[in-house]
Order: structure tokens, then C-alpha cells, then sequence
């Protein structure tokens, strides 16, 4: 694999300051990543219990080489009684986005979670503000299902968002 090759790859120590940065700095989560401030040590103490990576959920570093691009996750989303698929998250530091960057990472997440665990579907949900994030997912082969009306609580107002999928098939095909 070369060094321009852009990969995931579990969360190191030294990386969290990155993810901190980029889920509780108003200057560089962008608009619409800015949830006002939170327990502020919660990734650092997942961490230390589990690398965040988790039956549930994870976290993974987007790197290129020694450079840390930025994250993505994942959790579960039940979809009925017997079945369940991931929904994903991403965010890219401000410095690296618009280069195709976090199409790539959302990408080689679907992949990563469709070889190592048997979900049908991986899902992504993003206000319907959020240009980047919708090119970004498209061009990453997911499919716009729909609207989701006043779903998220955001910055003093409930937000509509946009609801988008990819399916094992679509992306194996
Ligand atoms: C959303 C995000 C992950 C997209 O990653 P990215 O590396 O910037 O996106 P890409 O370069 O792969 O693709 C973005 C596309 O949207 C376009 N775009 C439109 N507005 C943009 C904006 N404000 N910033 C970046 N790209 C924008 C780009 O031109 C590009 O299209 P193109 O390839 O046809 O030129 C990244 O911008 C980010 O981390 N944003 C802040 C956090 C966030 O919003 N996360 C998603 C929450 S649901």
C-alpha cells in the first residue's frame, strides 16, 4: 500500500486530540458538526476502556501516510427484531476538506463494514444543508431515500435532514 494511499485505521493516543478537535471546537467542526460543548474527556475514556471500537459502535482514523485526515464512525441502528444496520458518521479536518478526502473515508468504511460483519445496509444521515456531505455520499454510492422531517436538535432549532444508503449488492456490484 503506498504512503498516498488514503487508509483507516484504529484510533492511537496520540490521534485524540484530532477527534477532540474536530467534535469540540466550534472553529473546526463546521456548522453543521458544532453540538455545543459535551463531556469533554468521553472519547479519551472509551478509549482507554476499548480503542474505541466497540460491538455497537467504533471509530476509526482516516490517514494518509503519517497525516491524520480526519474520523469516522459507526453505530447500530436497529431495522426489526432480527436485524440491524450501521449508520455512519464522518469528519474531515478543515484544513483537507473539498479534496475528495471524506468520499473516499465514507467509502472505505461501507467496505470495511460489509466484509466484517453481515449487515444488508449501511446508512447515513445528514441536514439538508449540508451540501458537502450530500455530494460527499453520493459520490461514495449512496442513494438518496428521502426527508426526515424535523429530525435533529441543532444549534436552537430542529433540523430536516437527508436520509441516504448504500446495499451490500449496490456496493459489491
Ligand atoms: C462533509 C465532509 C465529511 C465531506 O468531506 P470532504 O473531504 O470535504 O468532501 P469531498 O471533497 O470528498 O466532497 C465534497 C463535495 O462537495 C463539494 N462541496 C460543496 N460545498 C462544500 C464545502 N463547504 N466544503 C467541502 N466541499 C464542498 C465539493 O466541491 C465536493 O464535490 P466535487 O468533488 O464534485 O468538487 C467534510 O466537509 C467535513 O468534515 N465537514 C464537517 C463535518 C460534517 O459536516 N460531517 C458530516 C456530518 S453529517
Amino acid at each position: 500500500m503506498g504512503d498516498d494511499e488514503l487508509r483507516l485505521r484504529p484510533v492511537g493516543g496520540d490521534d485524540l486530540a484530532v477527534i477532540e478537535r474536530l467534535t469540540g471546537d466550534p472553529e473546526a467542526t463546521g456548522e453543521h458538526g458544532w453540538l455545543g460543548w459535551f463531556e469533554q474527556w468521553r472519547f479519551r475514556r472509551r478509549w482507554e476502556e476499548n480503542g474505541l471500537i466497540e460491538d455497537e459502535r467504533g471509530v476509526l482514523m482516516v490517514v494518509r501516510g503519517d497525516e491524520r485526515l480526519g474520523f469516522v464512525s459507526w453505530r447500530r441502528q436497529s431495522t426489526s427484531l432480527r436485524s440491524y444496520c450501521w449508520n455512519i458518521g464522518v469528519a474531515m479536518r478543515p484544513e483537507v476538506r473539498g479534496l475528495g478526502y471524506g468520499t473516499e473515508a465514507q467509502r472505505l468504511l461501507a467496505g470495511y463494514l460489509f466484509a466484517h460483519t453481515q449487515v444488508n445496509r449501511v446508512e447515513a444521515i445528514t441536514e439538508v444543508t449540508n451540501t458537502a456531505e450530500q455530494w460527499a455520499l453520493q459520490k461514495a454510492g449512496f442513494t438518496r431515500e428521502g426527508v426526515l422531517r424535523g429530525y435533529g436538535f441543532r444549534d436552537g432549532a430542529w433540523r430536516d435532514v437527508m436520509i441516504y444508503s448504500v446495499l451490500r449488492q449496490e456496493f459489491e456490484a
